[in-house]
């Protein structure tokens, strides 16, 4: 039996891919620039099977999931793509898997994504002996879903129109915490919210609101400014979240608990004067991005406001995946 496995991370955008050029070729219409979260990652492996059809299976895990037939179409669908770019034919048993619990909220199409990428081009170099460098690997996983692309550097990874890769700042090593508000399948998936903030009337100076966004993320990374950088990520998640409620018919991923979680992370850097890098996804899930010089700091908040009401994962060794 020959197969072939790749594991890859998922990653939270500080500033948000939202809106396409092109939908068959996922091109986005702005640049986004996001964090590689390690720690939590897809896996998939691929092996060779007898019959006319490639098929999905949930491979081996703590967390077993199950994807939707759209999902498992998408994710089968981009497997061909893979194929065709190398004339190969064999057929496939494809098994996937995480390392986070699927009831978490946390979406999983970038690293599950990645992972098929990775796995299906070690596949098909073996069976065609044929050669891609990683960012045109990265290029084509744009392809299978726009933000995996991103999930293939550590750190910050900067995806433009015409260039994809990562980028160095002085600031090098983030905590995560994720806090859960709702888990669950979304109503509205991302790849349906790009097609439905076209609708809105704010989303005509969305490339240009992002474009001055991002060269404020990279100048406050660079100058190791960190309220800059939390104020313009804060006020980047809402746009992505306004064009969604602006959009006709409008629709939310807002739950009261988001309010919540948001209203205290505000308080907290009031009454600091510092405080997480604080940003969401299309979803109602907070995600915190703490410096590693602020671990004490990450603990205090987490003692004083998430500890007994919410349910949050985290990098932080003390924290790990914490059930109320
Ligand atoms: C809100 O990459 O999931 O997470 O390309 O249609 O698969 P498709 O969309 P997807 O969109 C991610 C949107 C986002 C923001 C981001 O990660 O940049």
């Amino acid at each position: 039996m020959i197969s072939w496995t790749a594991e890859k991370p998922s990653n939270i955008a500080l500033i948000k891919y939202m809106g396409k050029k092109d939908k068959e070729k996922n091109v986005p219409s702005n640049s986004s620039f996001s964090w590689t979260l390690d720690h939590l990652t897809s896996k998939v492996e691929l092996e060779i099977q007898k019959g006319d059809s490639d098929t999905w299976e949930p491979g081996e895990s703590d967390f077993p999931f199950e994807m939707s037939s759209l999902g498992r179409e998408k994710f089968l669908n981009h497997l061909q793509r893979v194929k065709d770019h190398f004339g190969v034919k064999e057929r496939f048993k494809v098994k996937s898997a995480n390392n986070f619990p699927a009831d978490c909220g946390i979406a999983s199409s970038a690293s599950s994504f990645a992972a098929l990428t990775e796995a299906a081009f070690k596949a098909c170099e073996d069976l065609s002996s044929k050669k891609f460098s990683i960012k045109e690997k990265a290029m084509m996983s744009a392809r299978g879903s726009g933000s995996s692309c991103r999930s293939f550097w550590s750190g910050f990874v900067l995806w433009e129109e015409q260039s994809l890769g990562p980028q160095d700042f002085a600031i090098n090593s983030l905590s995560h915490m994720v806090v859960i508000v709702g888990g669950g399948a979304k109503k509205v998936s991302s790849s349906l919210a790009h097609k439905k903030v076209e609708s809105s009337l704010l989303f005509e100076g969305r490339a240009e609101r992002t474009r001055q966004r991002l060269e404020k993320v990279l100048e406050g990374l660079s100058s190791g400014n960190w309220s800059n950088l939390y104020q313009v990520v804060w006020a980047e998640f809402w746009d992505m979240h306004a064009l969604f409620e602006t959009s006709e018919p409008s629709f939310s991923y807002f739950l009261p608990g988001t309010f919540e979680v948001l209203e205290k992370t505000r308080s907290f850097w009031e009454e600091k004067g510092d405080g997480p890098v604080v940003t969401m996804d299309a979803g109602p899930n907070v995600h915190l991005l703490w410096r590693s010089d602020q671990k004490s700091l990450a603990l205090e908040f987490y003692d004083q406001n998430l500890k007994s009401h919410w349910t949050t994962l985290s990098n932080i060794e003390d924290i790990g995946f914490a059930r109320v």
